[in-house]
């Protein structure tokens, strides 16, 4: 069994429900079960983030993928408390050659999401990861990756409550986003 892990940071719940479309795809592969994590607020204290039990099943992941509201043109800060807390695994090489992938979400169309996006990607090279992104185009009746985010999946709140937004289209990339980690992850353990 393979096990990819989602983990995320949402502040008003739209990137929850990209992390809940990137689970969905993720779990749909046979041979494949998740952790769907989300960095708590309260694991963060004077700045820094600790939780050694989500750190834990981290390590005993095949796979990684993050997720983070885009806030002011990059990653929440919430988001990048997870990632400094993650230096110690770093310093010891412990998620060399896991695999990786990135969701967000922000509230434009383009909102420099993909500053996010290339954020996840420095940080999963730095630990020696394999990047994986979004296959598909816009060329689609179903809204598939509409943003046009191919290093990842990109989803739009606009003004809309969580309910609505990120639309179905989003949310569907961020589903294919997930599958296919998790179909990687299969074929990497066989
Ligand atoms: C502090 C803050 C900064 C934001 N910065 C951006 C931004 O740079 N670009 C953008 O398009 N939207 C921005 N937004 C809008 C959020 O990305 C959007 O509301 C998104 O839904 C937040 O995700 P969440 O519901 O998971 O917290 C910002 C929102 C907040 C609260």
């Amino acid at each position: 069994m393979s096990t990819v892990s989602i983990i995320y940071f949402s502040g008003s719940g739209h990137t929850a429900k990209m992390a809940e479309a990137v689970t969905k795809g993720a779990v749909s592969v046979a041979g494949a079960q998740t952790h769907h994590i989300a960095i708590n607020g309260e694991d963060i204290v004077k700045g820094r983030y600790k939780n050694e039990a989500v750190m834990a099943q981290l390590d005993a992941s095949n796979a990684i993928i993050f997720g983070s509201p885009t806030y002011m043109g990059g990653p929440s800060a919430q988001f990048k408390a997870f990632a400094d807390a993650t230096g110690e695994r770093w310093f010891r090489g412990a998620w060399r050659d896991k695999l990786a992938a990135g969701f967000t979400v922000s509230g434009n169309p383009s909102g420099d999401k993909l500053n996010t996006l290339e954020y996840f990607f420095i940080l999963a090279m730095q630990h020696g990861m394999i990047w994986i992104g979004v296959p598909d185009n816009a060329m689609n009746d179903k809204g598939i990756n509409r943003l046009g985010g191919w290093s990842g999946a990109m989803g739009q709140a606009g003004y809309e409550s969580p309910e609505v937004a990120p639309n179905e289209g989003d949310k569907l990339t961020g589903e294919i986003l997930g599958r296919r980690v998790a179909t990687f992850a299969v074929k990497m353990a066989g």
